[in-house]
């Protein structure tokens, strides 16, 4: 390891770790005081591979304010970092890259009323951290999260979105909150069944969030599957909306899950 090498990451121990289901984790891992992320977010983690590294990126899960870092991740089979973290245990370390990146921040829109959060897979991490923060909700009337995946058990993140009415930061706006389920392989009660971009077209997501979508007053974000990000926003644009640009303000704002 040279000494420009060591500079850029630091050793990190993993705190706790949850396995949801054979190909679904949460973990946590220690925070260096001085690392730094806005919600949205997402980190670089490494490990020693022979003698170079392998490093993935994974959205932050956790607050803007929390002590540690949690992720989410999809085990991929025969991926080199799935095959490492299905192994991992507390107790081991990962490197942690010290600068997060990402362009998946809500404070990138200028305006709007709802806030509508589209996520497959992974994609729901940004998420989850970005719902953490109090600004979000005082900013916006209406803030929705909808998770599409493949089977119902996939949906781990039930209780925590519950529970988020009991947060002592965020509690107090959970009449704002709507969350949709969407399960595309089975079926299953009051999770809508087909892909995303269907449910754009024929109008049954924002029946069943209970919303009237508008570019007036809607504002997207998407992550996940990188073919549901192109497919959802080619509809979006289809419907009148327009990429969130620095210069030129819009209602889209995208990020590619992997
Ligand atoms: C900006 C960004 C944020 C990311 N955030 C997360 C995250 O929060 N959680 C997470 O699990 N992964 C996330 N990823 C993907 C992650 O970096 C790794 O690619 C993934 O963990 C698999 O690593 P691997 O080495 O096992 O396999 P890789 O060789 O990296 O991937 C093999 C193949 O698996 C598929 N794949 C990769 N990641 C996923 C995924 N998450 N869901 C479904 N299919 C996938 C792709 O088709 C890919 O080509 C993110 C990627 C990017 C670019
Ligand atoms: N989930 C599975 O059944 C399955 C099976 C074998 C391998 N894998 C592999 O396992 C890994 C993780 O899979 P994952 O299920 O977490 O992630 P994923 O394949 O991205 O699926 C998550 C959700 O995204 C939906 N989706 C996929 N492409 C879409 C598109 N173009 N437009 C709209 N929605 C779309 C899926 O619908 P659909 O269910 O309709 O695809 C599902 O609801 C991937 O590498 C995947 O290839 C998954």
């Amino acid at each position: 390891m040279n000494a420009s090498t060591a500079e850029k990451y630091t050793e990190e121990t993993i705190l706790w770790i949850k396995r949801h289901t054979p190909k679904l984790m949460t973990f946590a891992i220690s925070r260096p005081a001085s690392y730094r992320f806005s919600a949205g977010q997402f980190s670089r983690l490494g490990i020693r591979d022979g003698a170079g590294f392998l490093w993935r990126a994974y959205s932050v899960l956790s607050a803007e304010y929390a002590d540690t870092l949690e992720y989410f991740a999809v085990l991929i089979e025969d991926g080199a970092m799935s095959r490492h973290f299905e192994h991992m245990q507390p107790g081991d370390t990962l490197l942690l890259d010290k600068t997060a990146t990402g362009f998946l921040l809500p404070g990138r829109f200028q305006d709007g009323r709802d806030l509508i959060m589209l996520s497959t897979g992974s994609g729901i991490a940004p998420f989850l951290s970005m719902l953490q923060q109090p600004e979000l909700w005082q900013r916006f009337e209406h803030i929705a999260l909808v998770h599409s995946v493949s089977y119902a058990n996939e949906l781990i993140f039930n209780h925590a979105l519950a529970s988020l009415a009991e947060h002592p930061l965020i509690g107090e706006y959970a009449g704002q909150f709507r969350f949709q389920a969407v399960v595309t392989r089975e079926k299953v009660a009051d999770a809508l069944s087909l892909r995303l971009p269907e449910l754009l077209k024929n109008g049954t997501l924002a029946e069943g969030l209970g919303l009237v979508f508008s570019p007036e007053d809607s504002r997207f974000m998407v992550c996940g599957n990188p073919a549901m990000v192109a497919d959802t926003f080619k509809t979006l644009v289809d419907q009148g909306y327009r990429l969130n640009r620095n210069k030129l303000p819009g209602q889209i704002l995208i990020e590619n899950g992997f």
